[in-house]
């Protein structure tokens, strides 16, 4: 932290950031061409490992998360032995689902359509009438189980059954920068739903800080430097730190003196949805974008995490001005201006979008989703 407290405050002091080598350009077309979303869509988001769910969603043994996830329903499950599984959650008998969306506890999984029961491992234990309905082999109607993997505090799932996944490394060095966040900790506060521009268009605005000063003057703009990155990357992974308004304080300060975490922000944003950030020290969003059906839109499940429950009416006022700034910040921010762009990314003004060498993150990002596309994963 102290050697991004100092990367930070020299660029502040000189007016500068980390920089991209050159200009990039992207044509249109890769934030457009449905054919090309469609393949984006399967080798991006459907090969690689995607962060679900975070491990504090699945407290104890029985705990599970269903949700839909690019239209596939999904059931990740804490077993009794405290392992996490993935399955679609679709039943084997005619392909009821099972679980609503949502978080809860369950010891069994009964399907509401005729009583098949599951166990947290996805075996088949029960088929109701089973004289009746003839024979069967329990072992190959076992729910379809998804790779999947707990690291650093977040479950990480590939959508294809016939998928495979080694999370060490997948995220390789990244993985001890995650771990720093201690992300299992936290409290939950409230999680929500956001409908988003394309996915493109709304990653864009998560990776770069030259938008801040314009955009979020009253909001998140507020406590960070406008235009002062500090980048590190982890392969497609990628670290930004951000310098908040108090950096210059550190200036002449002696380093033993230092709190450097006070003095920045960190966004750990995980290639290709994820995005972890510690906006103030004791509060965190958690972003995960999922792209649509379509290249226009999206949905972002933002998670508020506050570093303990809040209990005091001090503590939960915090958190709830916290929250509601993050929600300002996005939903009346960044996705307007995100869907402006949607509306008008057919209008012929542009024949490719560009990308400053001040958006390194940026243009890290295009490049490593043609790189996946190139040569896949
Ligand atoms: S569809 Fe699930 S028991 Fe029939
Ligand atoms: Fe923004």
């Amino acid at each position: 932290m102290m050697g991004l407290a100092s990367r930070a405050l020299a660029h502040f002091e000189a007016r500068t950031t980390d920089l991209a080598e050159e200009v990039m350009q992207n044509p249109v077309e890769a934030y457009t061409d449905p054919e090309r979303y469609a393949r984006e869509r399967e080798i991006i988001f459907k090969t690689l490992p995607l962060g679900l769910a975070l491990s504090l969603e699945l407290p104890e043994p029985g705990s599970y998360k269903a949700m839909t996830v690019l239209e596939t329903p999904l059931l990740i499950v804490r077993g009794e032995d405290g392992t996490v599984r993935a399955f679609l959650n679709v039943c084997r008998h005619r392909g009821a689902r099972l679980k609503p969306d949502g978080c809860d506890q369950a010891r069994v999984f009964s399907c509401p359509y005729h009583a098949w029961v599951y166990d947290t491992t996805g075996a088949l234990i029960g088929c109701y009438g089973e004289d009746t309905f003839g024979d069967i082999n329990h072992a190959d109607y076992g729910l379809t189980g998804l790779p999947c993997a707990e690291r650093c505090g977040v479950i990480w799932v590939v959508l294809d059954p016939r998928g495979v996944l080694d999370i060490d490394e997948w995220l390789g060095d990244f993985a001890a920068e995650l771990d720093t966040l201690k992300l299992s900790e936290w409290h939950l506060h409230e999680q929500r739903e956001l409908p988003g521009p394309g996915w493109k268009v709304t990653i864009d605005g998560y990776l770069e800080v030259y938008h801040h000063n314009q955009l979020h003057g009253q909001t998140v703009g507020q406590m960070t430097v406008g235009n002062l990155l500090v980048l590190d990357t982890y392969g497609p992974h990628q670290r930004l730190t951000f310098g908040r308004k108090t950096l210059g304080s550190l200036a002449g300060q002696p380093k033993e003196d230092w709190q450097p975490d006070e003095h920045v922000r960190l966004i750990h944003s995980c290639f290709p949805n994820l995005s972890i950030s510690g906006i103030l020290g004791d509060h965190c969003l958690v972003s995960q974008i999922f792209p649509g059906p379509n290249p226009d839109s999206t949905i972002t499940v933002q998670s508020v995490l506050a570093a303990e429950k809040p209990v005091t009416d001090q503590e939960k006022k915090q958190t709830e001005t916290f929250s509601e700034m993050v929600l300002t910040a996005v939903r009346d921010e960044d996705y307007p201006v995100g869907f402006g762009i949607q509306a008008a990314i057919h209008s012929g003004a542009n024949k490719h979008f560009v990308y400053g060498r001040n958006e390194a993150a940026v243009q890290n990002y295009h490049r490593w989703v043609a790189r996946f596309m190139e040569h896949g994963v």
